[in-house]
């Protein structure tokens, strides 16, 4: 069996690059598709919940998807430099893709609200941090204007190439499943990832049923040219933090605020795609408080043992309602992305969790004791 290389190198002809193009890549994609035993055993209800680890990707989240896809054709370009704005992931994954390739990254980060653990990345991979005394999204609008100002490629998810790497998580997950998952529930912030998700299962769906297919790489050869399996598309569910929740009010939001810094975006980019993939899908946005959404983040590392952060949780936070409520009904196929992990924002996790330290003696018997005791 061939070495896993990343996504370009499995993907690369469903993707818009040039065959010669220099890969610039650490061997992001190819996440665990978790199945969920004690949540939806809590919930008492009948559904086969996974959960799709975007954490275990190189930098600890989603974005090197689309990040290797996005300096790769920046580089085949001739970029010499790239630039975000980021609540904390993207320039991680920026930052790390730059020092890949040998090129400069600039990232521009909103004042004192990202997680130590992604500063501390963007820094390490030698980025060039620019901390803004504005949010995530005024940063965006700099950005957006510095692309035209400044020889430097913008890498946010507004970059096309970002949506095309994203997209191919939607491929691992009906790979795996052998089947189209039933709803795909998501944290949304900018919209990029849901839009991504939206955009792969949408070609899954369209190139088969297509007689000129030969081999289906999704059904595990029970494809006969005309593959049943992935005709459809999920039911596309978003979930934002109340007070960065655009999607529920359908307007933008000018103070965004949630302990969930990922998602603290009121002017979201993918706006008008993210609108069409709910639609056509037939899904819905919801929206969770920050005290919900750090108790799913709680359930699924206490429950399942998947330290995920706070963003993230949102999804679970969301399916976790959808299945009780039964507006996602019993028998279905669910599956949530998890988009980063917990160890980005350690403080914040540590803050909530239950599990508190318990300090003793260094001697067997006061050691002993406390195991005795937490074991009645
Ligand atoms: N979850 C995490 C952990 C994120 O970092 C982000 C976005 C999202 C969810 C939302 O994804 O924007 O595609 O809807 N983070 C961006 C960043 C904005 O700068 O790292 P989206």
């Amino acid at each position: 069996r061939a070495r896993y290389t990343g996504l370009i190198n499995k993907y690369h002809d469903r993707l818009p690059l040039a065959d010669d193009a220099r890969v610039i890549s650490l061997g992001e994609g190819n996440t665990p598709l978790i199945r969920l035993n004690n949540i939806p055993r809590d919930l008492g209800r009948d559904v086969d919940l996974y959960v799709k680890f975007e954490g275990l990707n190189p930098t600890g989240s989603f974005k090197d998807r689309g990040m290797t896809v996005a300096v790769t054709q920046a580089v085949s370009a001739g970029s010499r430099a790239i630039i975000c704005a980021s609540t904390g992931n993207t320039s991680a994954s920026a930052a790390a893709y730059a020092a890949r390739a040998g090129i400069r990254a600039f990232v521009l980060i909103p004042d004192g609200k990202i997680a130590m653990g992604k500063l501390a990345q963007a820094i390490m991979h030698g980025a060039e941090v620019l901390q803004i005394r504005g949010n995530f999204d005024a940063g965006m609008r700099i950005v957006k204007a510095m692309a035209e100002q400044a020889p430097v490629t913008i890498v946010n998810s507004v970059n096309p190439y970002r949506l095309q790497g994203q997209k191919t998580a939607a491929f691992e997950i009906v790979e795996e499943l052998e089947r189209v998952p039933d709803y795909h529930c998501l944290p949304v912030g900018n919209a990029g990832n849901i839009t991504a998700h939206w955009i792969g299962y949408s070609e899954l769906a369209l190139s088969h049923g297509d007689a000129a297919t030969a081999a289906c790489s999704f059904c595990s050869g029970r494809c006969r040219y005309n593959c049943g399996i992935v005709r459809e598309r999920p039911v596309m569910v978003g979930y934002q933090a109340s007070g960065a929740a655009p999607f529920l009010r359908n307007a933008m939001v000018d103070d965004p605020e949630t302990v969930a810094t990922a998602i603290r975006i009121g002017h979201p980019q993918s706006w008008d795609y993210a609108w069409a993939a709910s639609r056509e899908s037939g899904g819905w946005f919801d929206e969770f408080p920050d005290e919900a959404i750090l108790e799913a983040q709680y359930q699924l590392a206490a429950r399942e043992g998947v330290f995920c952060e706070p963003a993230s949780a949102a999804s679970v936070a969301g399916a976790m309602r959808d299945i009780r409520s039964g507006r996602i009904p019993e028998g279905s196929t669910v599956v949530c992305t998890l988009t980063g992990h917990g160890l980005k924002d350690p403080d914040v996790a540590q803050r909530h969790a239950e599990a508190a330290v318990t300090t003793v003696d260094a001697t067997s018997e006061a050691v002993r004791d406390a195991i005795l005791g937490k074991l009645d």
